[in-house]
């Protein structure tokens, strides 16, 4: 890591904007000076200008009771009639909202017009299945068109959708019904990812099975089943109804219903440092002004003319904001695409960037460094030439990395921004603006106009120029989480009692202020790890690996990974008679499909060692900065806060 850093302080290449983009660009320099001379004002003025209202707000920010923040309070909107219906109103009904990409090479093209109508008819069937405002409906799609229509329709009759990613296990999404009480889980047979249906329905059948009375089976009421795999699936008759009957049968009238600004729009489950996924929860109005805002001047949007393309899944947070929300509030054209980036050849992306003549590229950096692990000669052999700007986010990115990115993919002179963000912070905080700022490779650099952050020290004071610290966020923001579904105390505990004195946001990453006061993010400080730009906790894939009856104990570490950014490492130590019946390479293979199931395969482990024994405090607990030297090929750091400073050779001796 100390390298890392060392490395990136010596980044001294910079990339001023050309004249032509700054001539064009949505940002402006003035917008700091706007935002700095009045930042709730500046907010106020966002979310009048970029949204429709039902009923005009009077209140801006409430922050009399911190860290429960409010926007706009007293105002109403729709979410989906913001994102849909004034756009058809405004006589834009036949633009291309969705440009969607099968990953067998089928295709369809979905209009404003269309959408509008998809979801009002699919909102008339949450209706008629019982959904009012506030109920919970768990989304378990394939990035196919019906998930962002049910996601805006969940929105449109005021109820709160909770995605969950389509690769999670049926006992993660078990979890998050529970724990969300979901009335209703939308759902497919199945979807397309590299070359074959990964089954979808039969993971729900599972969560909902009968388990002694478990939750989920109290709650869920129904199962809306979209045909896309064409796989065979079970049918439970009263509980499930399938899509293609019950939407087009439903009347293409619906009217929007204005509902408070600070009614839930989601609860996005994300990992933290306890085993136990939280639901991150987000509100309307304040969440829909920032995520139009910044991806209008982050992303430098044209919606007449430009061809956005985020590639992340649904069910992450970049999936809801800038596929979902973002885009289509600012009435875009965008792509969605199915499949794996390698389905069917290395350069299935590029083909749809020519294909469609994409002109804004939002991505992870992971991905662009396995495109850089295959080769140059792949994106070469497309047009590229559509595109004129590149996103970065999910993970800090390494300047080579962004360097490939510009030459590469950018013909050297596509500006790249770098947005840092969170679920918990509901959209981009920090980055460039493009034709504003001058970016240098490998830095997210300056908090968004409206935005306050610093890095600071341990006890909450500015480090300064120069050095590293924490970041925090100081003033509360638009789309700020508004807390963790059902447990209050956990949303003040997690994020707001390190600072409390100062009243800081505390994001869980570290971060160096350079000599301009820009600001270059460090990676994590907690046990959450980043692979592949999706956020894992250390000790949700401990208790896994423990829930298995070989194993006795375990320690999981994220290793930095040249392709991934960091990899799942476990040390485990597995019970004698285990030990003596299996071989260390088929206990360890065993271990990571367990984690697979147990899980999904983002969290299988890339490498398990078979340990005798795990290092510990006197007082017992796992020093894991020791093993992740152990994991990265380190020599080991200091072992004199051992119980048992020996346990350290042994363990090198058995990795090696
Ligand atoms: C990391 C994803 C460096 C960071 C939007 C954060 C980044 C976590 C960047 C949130 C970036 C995100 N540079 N690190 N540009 N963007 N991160 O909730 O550690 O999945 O805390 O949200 O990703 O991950 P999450």
């Amino acid at each position: 890591m100390s390298s890392q850093i060392d490395h990136l302080l010596n980044e001294t290449r910079r990339f001023a904007p050309s004249a032509d983009f700054a001539d064009n660009a949505v940002a402006t320099a003035e917008l700091y000076e706007r935002a700095a001379a009045d930042r709730e004002g500046f907010w106020a003025d966002q979310a009048r200008d970029l949204l429709h209202w039902h009923k005009p707000f009077t209140q801006v920010l409430d922050w009399s009771n911190p860290p429960f923040a409010t926007w706009f309070a007293d105002g109403e909107l729709n979410v989906a009639y913001n994102c849909l219906d004034r756009h058809v109103e405004a006589g834009n009904g036949d633009r291309v909202a969705l440009l969607w990409e099968g990953e067998p090479g089928d295709s369809r093209r979905v209009t404003y017009a269309e959408l509008t109508e998809e979801v009002k008819r699919v909102a008339n069937v949450l209706t008629d299945l019982g959904i009012t405002a506030g109920d919970r409906v768990a989304i378990y799609l394939p990035m196919i068109p019906e998930a962002v229509a049910a996601m805006l329709a969940v929105a449109r009759v005021g109820a709160i959708h909770s995605v969950v990613f389509g690769g999670f296990s049926a006992d993660s999404l078990r979890s998050r019904i529970d724990d969300a009480g979901a009335k209703l889980v939308i759902t497919a047979d199945g979807g397309y990812r590299k070359g074959k249906v990964s089954p979808l329905k039969p993971a729900v059948d599972l969560a909902l099975a009968g388990r002694n009375g478990g939750a989920a089976q109290e709650t869920v009421e129904h199962v809306l089943v979209v045909r896309r795999g064409g796989n065979d699936v079970e049918w439970t008759e009263g509980r499930d109804l399938w899509w293609h009957d019950a939407v087009p049968a439903a009347s293409p009238e619906h009217e929007a219903q204005g509902f408070p600004a600070e009614n839930p729009l989601f609860i996005l489950y994300t990992s933290g440092t306890t085993g136990k996924p939280k639901g991150i929860l987000h509100t309307s109005g304040g969440y829909l002004t920032q995520t139009t805002f910044t991806n209008r001047v982050v992303h430098d949007l044209h919606p007449e003319t430009d061809v956005f393309w985020c590639t992340a899944d649904i069910g992450w947070v970049t999936g809801h904001s800038y596929v979902a929300y973002g885009p289509l509030a600012n009435g875009a054209t965008q792509v969605l695409y199915e499949g794996t980036p390698d389905m069917p050849h290395p350069g299935r992306w590029w083909e749809i960037v020519e294909k469609y003549a994409v002109t804004i590229l939002y991505t992870a950096p992971t991905a662009i460094r396995s495109f850089m692990k295959i080769g140059r000669e792949v994106p070469k052999k497309f047009d590229l030439s559509s595109l004129r700007l590149l996103g970065s986010v999910g993970e800090p990115i390494n300047p080579e990395a962004w360097m490939w990115y510009r030459k590469i993919i950018g013909g050297k002179t596509t500006p790249i921004v770098d947005t840092w963000w969170q679920t918990e912070t509901g959209a981009i905080m920090i980055s460039a603006l493009p034709g504003v700022t001058e970016t240098k490779p490998g830095a997210a650099q300056v908090a968004l106009p409206g935005i306050s952050i610093d890095v600071v020290d341990e006890d909450g004071a500015h480090v300064g120029n120069g050095n590293g610290g924490l970041l925090v966020v100081t003033e509360p923001w638009p789309a700020m989480l508004r807390g963790i579904w059902g447990d209050p105390d956990r949303f003040v505990e997690t994020y707001w009692d390190k600072f409390r004195t100062q009243g800081y946001y505390f994001a869980g990453d570290g971060a160096r202020l350079d000599d301009d006061g820009d600001v270059w993010l460090m990676g994590r400080v907690d046990d959450v790890m980043n692979v592949s730009g999706h956020r894992l906790s250390t000790t949700e894939i401990e208790s896994a690996l423990v829930g298995n009856e070989a194993v006795a104990e375990a320690a999981v570490v994220g290793a930095s990974d040249e392709t991934t950014g960091q990899a799942v490492v476990a040390f485990v130590i597995v019970k004698q008679s285990y030990l003596s019946a299996h071989s260390p390479e088929g206990l360890a293979g065993t271990l990571r499909g367990w984690v697979g199931e147990q899980i999904g395969p983002i969290a299988r482990p890339r490498d398990v060692y078979i340990v005798g024994e795990l290092p510990k405090t006197r007082s017992g607990k796992i020093m894991r900065r020791l093993l992740r030297d152990v994991a990265e090929g380190r020599e080991v750091g200091d072992t004199t806060t051992l119980a048992d400073t020996a346990v350290m050779s042994v363990i090198s001796a058995q990795v090696r």
